[in-house]
């Protein structure tokens, strides 16, 4: 099966590094990203620049990255303004996002989930009038920092209120990193009663070590997108305890060898976390990552 990864190392990467990344190592590495050959890079995100210092260079990133022919660049756009900032910019794919959970919500983006949707209306329109995309996220789809387990019935409502609204497709997150397979086929049965397989996109962090047996788990069920993110930068600064995404160079490891076929060159998000490892200065989490850092080509 064809599998479509979303690279989010520069968006959900880096909006949780403590240090300010200059804008031009960000630029390099989304071109070195670019080169690995990418379905779609989320870049980064047009959000209030006083909430998310980290990522207020949005415009400039997006100014100076080179675009190649077949990968999307897209970003999160919390609202109108965001939307208008994006479109000057000439994203190519705007991320809305709530939760599933009211708190973590709130604390996010300072809204209730109906609230939130809401926002969204005219974000839609505005993106269908300049013909791009648009992806919905539900966050704490699986437990939330604030109020624990959330149940599968309230992901289903809000996947249902962004379906309504006509969203393209739905990213499903982990934001914390605590679901098991067992919860993400129980939640993925139920939501595949209300929407499409091809329309499900799951996001997973990686906090407590069971990100690619959910990644594979999805894969078994029928799903076919994922988010990750190279060398497994990633976190919510709004989700306390939060690690990284999933590490793309541990998606691509385990489900092309379970045989799935993928876009992304696994040597070049090598080289990509190469280049962000060097600029943070401490080492990035990937097994896959690991186990070839100095690896003999036979030893794959
Ligand atoms: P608000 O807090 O409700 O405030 O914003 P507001 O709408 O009243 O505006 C307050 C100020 O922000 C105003 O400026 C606005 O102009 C400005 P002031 O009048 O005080 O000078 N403002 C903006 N500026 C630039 N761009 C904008 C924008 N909007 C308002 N788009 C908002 C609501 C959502 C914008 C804010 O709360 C926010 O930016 N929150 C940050 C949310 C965020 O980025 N979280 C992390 C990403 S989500 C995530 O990581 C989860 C995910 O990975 C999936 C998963 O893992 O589960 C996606
Ligand atoms: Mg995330």
């Amino acid at each position: 099966m064809k599998v479509r990864l979303t690279e989010v190392g520069p968006r959900d990467g880096l909006q949780n590094e403590p240090m300010t990344i200059p804008t031009g190592v960000k630029v390099r590495f989304v071109d070195a990203l670019s080169k690995a050959g990418y379905e779609e890079i989320e870049v980064s995100a047009f959000v209030s620049p006083e909430r998310v210092p980290q990522l207020a260079d949005a415009e400039e990133v997006f100014a100076r990255i080179e675009r190649r022919q077949g990968t999307l660049y897209s970003a999160l756009v919390p609202n109108e303004p965001g939307l208008e900032r994006a479109l000057r910019a000439k994203v190519e794919k705007a991320s809305v996002f709530t939760a599933a959970s009211e708190t973590f919500n709130r604390k996010n983006v300072n809204a209730s989930i109906a609230e939130s949707l809401e926002r969204f209306k005219p974000v839609v329109e505005g993106a269908r009038a300049a013909s791009i995309p648009v992806r919905g996220y539900v966050s704490t789809a699986f437990w939330c920092p604030y109020e624990g387990k959330i149940a599968p019935e309230a992901v289903v409502e809000v996947v249902r209120g962004l379906t309504d609204l006509g969203i393209d497709e739905i990213s499903i997150g982990d934001t914390i990193g605590k679901a098991v397979p067992a919860e993400v086929m129980t939640l993925l049965d139920r939501l595949l009663d209300h929407v499409d397989q091809d329309k499900l996109v799951m996001h997973f962090h990686d906090t407590y070590g069971t990100g690619i047996a959910n990644v594979l788990a999805s894969y078994e069920r029928g799903i076919s997108a994922f988010d990750s993110s190279a060398g497994g930068v990633g976190g919510c600064p709004f989700a306390p305890g939060a690690a990284g995404n999933v590490a793309t160079e541990d998606v691509i490891w385990a489900l092309t060898r379970s045989g799935a076929i993928l876009g992304p060159d696994l040597d070049r998000v090598r080289a990509a976390s190469d280049l962000l490892e060097a600029a943070l200065g401490r080492p990035l989490r990937s097994r896959v990552r690991e186990a070839l850092s100095g690896a003999k080509p036979q030893a794959r």
